[in-house]
């Protein structure tokens, strides 16, 4: 008996040595509080690669996937660490400085985390302006590919918003290079085959292809956004399509 609660320690013990634990005294605190402990971590750190849509190796030093024992969670090797702690003392300021006033009621209001601007990702770019970067740095072709991907992988989500104006904005941030009119148009008619029934698709190729003095384009778009648009709402197109068929 006295033998076999000896093995039973022995095995204990070196289990624990093994095993990776939440340290309750971290070495290398200087963002968070510095009476952090092993469970205020595990929350903090899980909140972090949900609320930025990452893996601990965004931030740490270790192979994705190995054990945490052999991570170097000490380390600030990789830059992202650094990013982030700007970011604790941002929000830290955020909410004590700008928001802790702004109810009188002390226990109302809501506080700002790292969820609230990242959203699942780890820089907070919208769509839009992601889908223009790469349109800026790699053309039409790449852009269309890539919000196909996006969508695929991030749709129903709320990383990014995926709703019937976002190609529409793009489509206007690109046609404010009137050089790049044709590409624009190409956005919108992506939105037009995800959206076939979003009026306001029509609407834009009518107003362009009216400035480009392709009238029949207008009048075509003018019907099918007024086709698309119950009642009263539509009296304003239904003019301009009057004006553009009486030739005036
Ligand atoms: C967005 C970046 C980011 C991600 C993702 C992240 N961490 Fe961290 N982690 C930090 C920062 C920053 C610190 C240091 C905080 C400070 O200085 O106050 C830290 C500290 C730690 C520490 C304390 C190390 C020490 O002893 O000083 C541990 C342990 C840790 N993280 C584990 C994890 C684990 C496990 C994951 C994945 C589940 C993870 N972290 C994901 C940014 C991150
Ligand atoms: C008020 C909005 C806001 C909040 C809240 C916020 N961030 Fe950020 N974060 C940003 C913006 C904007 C950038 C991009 C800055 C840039 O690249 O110009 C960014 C960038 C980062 C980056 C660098 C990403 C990269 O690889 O370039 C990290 C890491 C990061 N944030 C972590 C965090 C963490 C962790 C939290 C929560 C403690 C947090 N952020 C909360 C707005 C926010």
């Amino acid at each position: 008996m006295k033998q076999f609660v000896f093995f039973l320690l022995i095995t204990a013990g070196t289990l624990s040595a093994q095993q990776w634990q939440w340290p309750d005294k971290p070495k290398n605190i200087t963002a968070l509080p510095s009476s952090v402990t092993g469970r205020d971590l595990q929350r903090v750190m899980f909140g972090y690669t949900g609320g930025l849509g990452v893996k601990c190796t965004y931030c740490h030093v270790g192979e994705e996937g190995a054990d945490f024992k052999d991570f170097d969670f000490v380390s600030d090797a990789k830059p992202a660490k650094n990013k982030a702690r700007m970011m604790i003392k941002m929000v830290k300021e955020i909410n004590t400085k700008y928001l802790a006033d702004f109810h009188d009621d002390k226990n109302a209001g809501i506080q700002v985390n790292c969820q609230t601007c990242h959203s699942g990702k780890p820089t907070p770019i919208t769509l839009e302006e992601k889908l223009k970067q790469t349109f800026d740095a790699a053309g039409l072709d790449s852009t269309v590919k890539q919000y196909r991907a996006l969508r695929e992988q991030f749709y129903g989500g709320n990383t990014y918003n995926f709703k019937e104006g976002t190609l529409l904005r793009l489509a206007d941030k690109i046609a404010e290079d009137s050089t790049k009119m044709s590409a624009a148009i190409a956005v919108v008619n992506l939105n037009i085959e995800m959206y076939p029934a979003f009026a306001f698709s029509y609407t834009h190729l009518a107003s362009w292809y009216e400035d480009a003095g392709n009238k029949q384009g207008a009048i075509d778009n003018y019907k099918k956004a007024i086709e698309l648009t119950p009642g009263s709402r539509g009296d304003q197109m239904k003019k301009r399509l009057e004006k553009l068929q009486s030739g005036k």
